[in-house]
């Protein structure tokens, strides 16, 4: 027996169509939905009334099925919460039929093929607790691989060592009994087979709001079981989401829900996980702003976003942190945070500034090279905090700053892999570094330049 499992859908039908396509090509009958079919893309009665269609399946709902619930009945003039705009959206275009079709599914589904016994449920926690998220989730690929193009093959064997090398996933993962366990909501596409054991993990990804980095194509994976023997192939269908992410503009969502569709888009056309990235800094920024209202005003969820897509356009390490960063000192005019002194130092540093060992290949394109460890003590002159050292192959380090506790680097575009920040990283000591007479001079040439250019 072949399963195609297919996941996270969420509204978007053109997805849902491109991998039935591919999936119909393979001669492909049997299916196994892995629940959130709605919520993110502006198709979800669409996407309901094409899963009723099919004929073989077995339907178990996500948590975005379970948002849906919480409005049925509820009083539509108290509907005013910026984060639940696109909960309404989705109440509101979704047929009653269909809800009720949804709601009516389970929230797990335990079935036997040929022997085998299959589990399917949305999260993985139901299986072995919060472990995916910790290791593997999009926000963590997210963050490990940053604005660098993710290949199947390197995000497999990241994914593999990572939960290898992982203690406590190893220890749960070795209580389960034999079978397949389905699930998927992190939107990441991945499985495991147990070492000795007859366990499969198996989230096949998401098919409508991918999130593992890999650009423009749609996960889905085949669950192939023959005479007890079970093969899992993960597929990739190519699909233009750069071009679809810009055709939500003309939905009804846009205009209703539009700060979750605007980061909705940014999700498609990345691959990358987005949201809970904004969420974090709208919660940070209510708090700042002392307003307790959960989940949050249309104004502080829309201000925020504006806030938090400036802090976007910035690719170094740290970016949305460092909007929480302020100078107290007043050193310089017009330097309020960390993003203002980096607008300020693309126009000062320079191949002069730039360590003498590396100046040959120091270029405008590539102006943070060779600018570390002046950078990182020039922001510890401006906004206080240590300047910490990210061990480099080299043996050199790569200097980083941390105040109060935000993490942040102005000079980590140099670097064509993501660096890994770690606490344990050693603080990096001024006098030490400057005993080094050029370095000294390079800082102070860099301190001149800026203090004029801000002038
Ligand atoms: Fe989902």
């Amino acid at each position: 027996m072949k399963y195609a499992i297919i996941s996270d859908l969420h509204g978007n039908l053109p997805a849902l169509n491109a991998v039935l396509e591919d999936v119909s090509k393979r001669g492909i009958t049997e299916f196994i939905f892995a629940g959130d079919y709605c919520l993110s893309s502006p198709y979800p009665d669409q996407v309901i009334t094409a899963i009723r269609n099919i004929k073989n399946k077995h339907v178990i709902r996500g948590n975005e099925e379970h948002y849906l619930e919480s409005l049925v009945g509820k009083d539509q003039s108290q509907w005013t919460d910026g984060q639940m705009q696109i909960s309404y959206w989705n109440y509101r275009n979704i047929s009653e039929d269909n809800r009720d079709y949804l709601l009516s599914q389970p929230v797990n589904v335990d079935l036997i093929c040929d022997g085998v016994n299959i589990h399917i449920t949305h999260t993985i926690e139901s299986f072995i607790g919060e472990n995916e998220f910790r290791l593997i989730g999009p926000g963590v690929l997210a963050k490990r691989f940053k604005g660098k193009k993710i290949d199947p093959g390197i995000l497999k064997k990241y994914i593999i060592s990572t939960i290898e090398n992982d203690e406590r996933f190893m220890e749960e993962i070795s209580e389960l009994e034999d079978g397949i366990y389905i699930f998927g909501h992190s939107h990441v596409q991945w499985s495991y087979k147990v070492p000795g054991k007859d366990v499969y993990l198996i989230n096949p990804g998401s098919c409508g709001l991918p999130l593992d980095g890999i650009e423009n194509t749609l996960p889905y994976t085949i669950l192939d079981i023959e005479n007890g023997n079970v093969k899992v192939e993960h597929i990739r269908v190519y699909f233009d989401l750069v071009s679809y992410s810009k055709t939500l503009k003309d939905s009804t969502q846009f205009k209703e829900a539009n700060v979750w569709t605007k980061i909705i888009m940014k999700e498609l056309s990345s691959s990358r996980e987005k949201i809970t990235f904004f969420i974090d800094y709208v919660n940070r920024y209510a708090n700042d702003i002392g307003d307790n209202r959960r989940p949050f005003a249309v104004d502080t969820w829309e201000t925020a976003y504006d806030k938090w897509e400036k802090s976007m356009s910035y690719v170094f390490y740290g970016n949305e942190e460092v909007a929480k960063v302020h100078s107290d000192r007043k050193v310089l005019k017009g330097i309020d945070t960390p993003l203002d002194l980096y607008d300020a130092l693309t126009k000062v540093w320079c191949k002069e500034t730039c360590a003498p060992r590396m100046q040959n290949e120091w270029t405008p394109e590539n102006m943070t090279y060779g600018q570390c460890s002046i950078t990182s003590f020039l922001v510890q002159d401006i906004f206080g905090g240590i300047v910490k050292g990210v061990l480099l192959d080299d043996g050199n380090y790569h200097c980083y700053n941390v105040v109060d506790g935000h993490v942040f680097d102005l000079t980590s575009e140099q670097f064509e892999k993501e660096l890994i920040y770690s606490p344990d990283d050693k603080v990096q000591i001024r006098e030490e570094h400057f005993r080094k007479e050029e370095k000294r001079q390079r800082y102070e040439l860099l301190k001149e330049k800026l203090f004029l250019s801000v002038e």
